[in-house]
């Protein structure tokens, strides 16, 4: 899950230093942003031509200012490394973010220590490796479907297909449902509250107007008491078929209702998750894991289409692993999974070069360092997976799609956080390994049934929102793989 790409509006001014001496700030521009707003480099839900412009002219560390705010933009690995890691306790979220508490309350990604630190604990069992294992099954039956409904000749909108087969992945696996009614509301409500994000963090005091009858507010309130309801209905349903007997029905939510504290309480106590928490993370969970798959996977396909050796690469270990016989290619199953190294090659390649997360930002609580440069508390700190993941000083001739960068040998050879589409540290994604299976599963089933000829007439052009996504609907010819192609 990504940090949105709003700069921050309301922040109070970085303490000052008891000795002004005692700061020493990366360079950067010299005024405020606002005083550039004339520069190409500056546009409004555009941050990536910013950072681009402070990486040209500025190297690795560089300082921006919006009004009385520093922001250190960064982009070297090993600062990375010491913010998200060794320094990890000098940091919290960067509050843009935290003001998505509006929607996901005190979920993983919003809370901080020692909320956070217990939710994670309680939620981790849920996203342990045997357990994703079991949402395999559910990813791979989904992902045939998808490419069971697919015509030869068809054309189609990626992007859309993609969105639509994980949110049916998000349903099963999530809540072990279809996608009902239900599930579409709370997907129609999240984009809604979304969409308004940019305007609702804007406003300094969103609490304090959530009152109000402004058009947006109201917008708001209407999407955010539906979700509830939802989210609260299925909880209950689940509540009530496991009071039947029902037990564990194998879904994430089915383990955030059953997962106990390890760690007992001052009473003694190992309790689990209020109602109320078990719906923040349960919206948590969908807004992490549904878009950031789904434009995974529409960047894939696009770059396939692009690269037909690496593509036939792919199809040659599809045909070798899922077998080519009468019925065609078999689904994957979890056995298959250390198999289909390629295929993994490929989405982590994709992920370099489109990252769903494509920036990440905290906030300093300390004073910290990092190099030559001493920075104070109240410092706001972004780090750009889109940036760095496209160095030429770590993955030469940049932006050419080689899934060979991520063999164990390549990987081995650079440094951690130049490809770090997960984050890391204690904030690293839980949701990484069922994101793999997810992406390599959906790869696997579709990829050896289907090509695609990308439709249009000049390259898809990504925009940072919450997730890097294709400004445009990406448009593909769907052509049928024949059993000669298969042959090879
Ligand atoms: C390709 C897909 C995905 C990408 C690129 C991605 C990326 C990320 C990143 C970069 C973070 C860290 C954000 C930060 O530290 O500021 C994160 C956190 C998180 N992700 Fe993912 N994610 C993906 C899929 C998923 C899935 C499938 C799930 C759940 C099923 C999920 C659930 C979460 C949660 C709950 C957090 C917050 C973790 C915490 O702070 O403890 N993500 N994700």
């Amino acid at each position: 899950m990504t940090t949105p790409p709003v700069f921050p509006t309301n922040f109070p001014p970085n303490s000052a230093p008891d000795d002004e001496t005692e700061w020493r700030l990366p360079p950067g521009p010299p005024h405020p942003l606002h005083r550039y707003v004339f520069k190409p480099w500056v546009r409004l839900g555009r941050p990536i031509l910013l950072f681009e412009y402070l990486h040209k002219h500025f190297g690795n560390i560089a300082t921006y200012r919006l009004f009385h705010t520093n922001i250190i933009f960064i982009n070297d690995p090993e600062y990375v490394r010491e913010i998200l890691i060794n320094q990890s306790s000098s940091f919290i979220k960067e509050r843009t973010l935290k003001r998505m508490k509006i929607l996901l309350g005190e979920g993983l990604i919003t809370s901080d220590d020692p909320i956070h630190i217990r939710q994670r604990r309680i939620a981790a069992p849920a996203f342990h490796r045997q357990r994703i294992a079991a949402y395999g099954e559910r990813i791979a039956a989904s992902a045939a479907a998808q490419r069971d409904r697919w015509q030869d000749g068809q054309e189609i909108d990626i992007a859309a297909a993609m969105m639509e087969l994980s949110l049916e992945i998000v349903a099963r696996t999530l809540f072990d449902t279809e996608v009902t009614d239900d599930i579409r509301r709370i997907n129609d409500d999240v984009n809604t509250i979304m969409g308004l994000y940019n305007f609702l963090v804007a406003l300094p005091k969103l609490e304090s107007y959530l009152h109000w009858p402004i058009p947006g507010v109201i917008r708001f309130r209407r999407s955010r008491a539906r979700l509830n309801a939802t989210v609260d209905r299925l909880i209950a349903e689940h509540k009530a078929e496991a009071a039947l007997g029902g037990n564990d029905k194998g879904d994430l939510l089915s383990m955030l209702l059953t997962s106990k504290d390890e760690q007992a309480d001052a009473e003694g106590q190992h309790t689990g998750m209020s109602d109320k928490q078990v719906r923040d993370e349960v919206l948590t969970i969908f807004l992490a894991g549904y878009e950031t798959v789904a434009n995974a996977l529409t960047w894939t396909f696009y770059l396939l289409s692009q690269n037909p050796e690496i593509e036939r690469k792919l199809h040659a270990e599809l045909d070798a692993v899922l077998g080519t016989g009468n019925g065609g290619h078999r689904l994957p199953t979890l056995a298959d999974h250390p198999n289909l190294r390629y295929t993994e090659q490929v989405f982590a390649e994709s992920m370099r070069l489109y990252p769903p997360a494509w920036a990440m930002g905290r906030m300093s609580t300390k004073p910290v360092t990092l190099g030559p440069y001493r920075i104070p508390p109240g410092a706001h700190f972004f780090f750009s997976q889109y940036i760095l993941q496209r160095s030429e000083e770590y993955f030469p001739d940049p932006l050419r799609f080689d899934p060979d960068r991520h063999t164990p040998e390549n990987k081995a050879g650079r440094h951690k956080f130049a490809y770090f589409p997960f984050g890391g540290g204690s904030r690293q994604c839980i949701g990484e390994s069922f994101a793999w299976m997810e992406g390599v599963f959906a790869i696997a089933a579709l990829a050896s049934r289907w090509s695609m000829t990308y439709l249009g007439d000049a390259p898809p052009v990504p925009q940072a929102k919450i997730t890097l996504r294709p400004r445009d609907p990406l448009r593909m010819r769907l052509i049928a793989r024949t059993a000669d192609d298969a042959r090879g």
